[in-house]
């Protein structure tokens, strides 16, 4: 076991054990996410799909936090630093290409530009973990689909929106 630096078993507790069970039957090779933080689903991702394969991830995230990180406090900036951190220790743990494209800024920004970058049907898992705002995770989730392009899309939906979203 690599020694991370999580703050939290966010992922451990809920997404993991999912994507546990779709991962050997997906077998993702380009994936992009929303909402990096320290990188337990980014790190995840890198250490299954690279152990495998060459492995292309995009991550986006503003890493100035949602709504309830601000309440929190969070120094976000170091939240940053650990994503950095715990990358290069999945990045050292394969043998397999690491791809890694890091977009610091807004989803809605970054979904808009992939599209327009031409790779409007290039990703075979999306995973939505951005902000937790209702608008947020509408539009993430309407934009979002554009990228599906999965032969297995018709049977299982790739695109993971977590959280409910709620408005405050
Ligand atoms: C719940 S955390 C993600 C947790 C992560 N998926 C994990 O497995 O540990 C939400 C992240 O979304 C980012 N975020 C919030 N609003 C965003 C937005 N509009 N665009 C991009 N990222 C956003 C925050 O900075 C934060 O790092």
């Amino acid at each position: 076991m690599s020694n991370y630096e999580f703050t939290n078993n966010w992922f451990q507790g809920t997404t993991k054990p999912v994507w546990d069970a779709i991962f050997p039957q997906l077998n993702p090779r380009k994936l992009l996410e929303v909402g990096s933080f320290e990188g337990a689903a980014t790190t995840y991702i890198v250490e299954t799909v690279g152990a495998l394969a060459n492995v292309e991830l995009h991550a986006i995230d503003t890493w100035i936090g949602g709504i309830e990180h601000m309440e929190q406090g969070l120094d976000m900036s170091l939240v940053e630093k650990r994503f950095l951190y715990n990358i290069e220790l999945a990045r050292n743990s394969i043998d397999n290409r690491l791809d890694l494209h890091i977009h610091k800024g807004t989803s809605d920004f970054f979904l808009s530009k992939l599209f327009a970058m031409g790779l409007g049907e290039y990703f075979d898992f999306i995973y939505v973990d951005g902000s937790h705002q209702a608008p947020d995770v509408l539009t993430d989730a309407v934009l979002s689909p554009t990228f599906d392009n999965h032969p297995m899309k018709a049977q299982v939906m790739t695109i993971l929106v977590s959280g409910f979203g709620h408005y405050s």
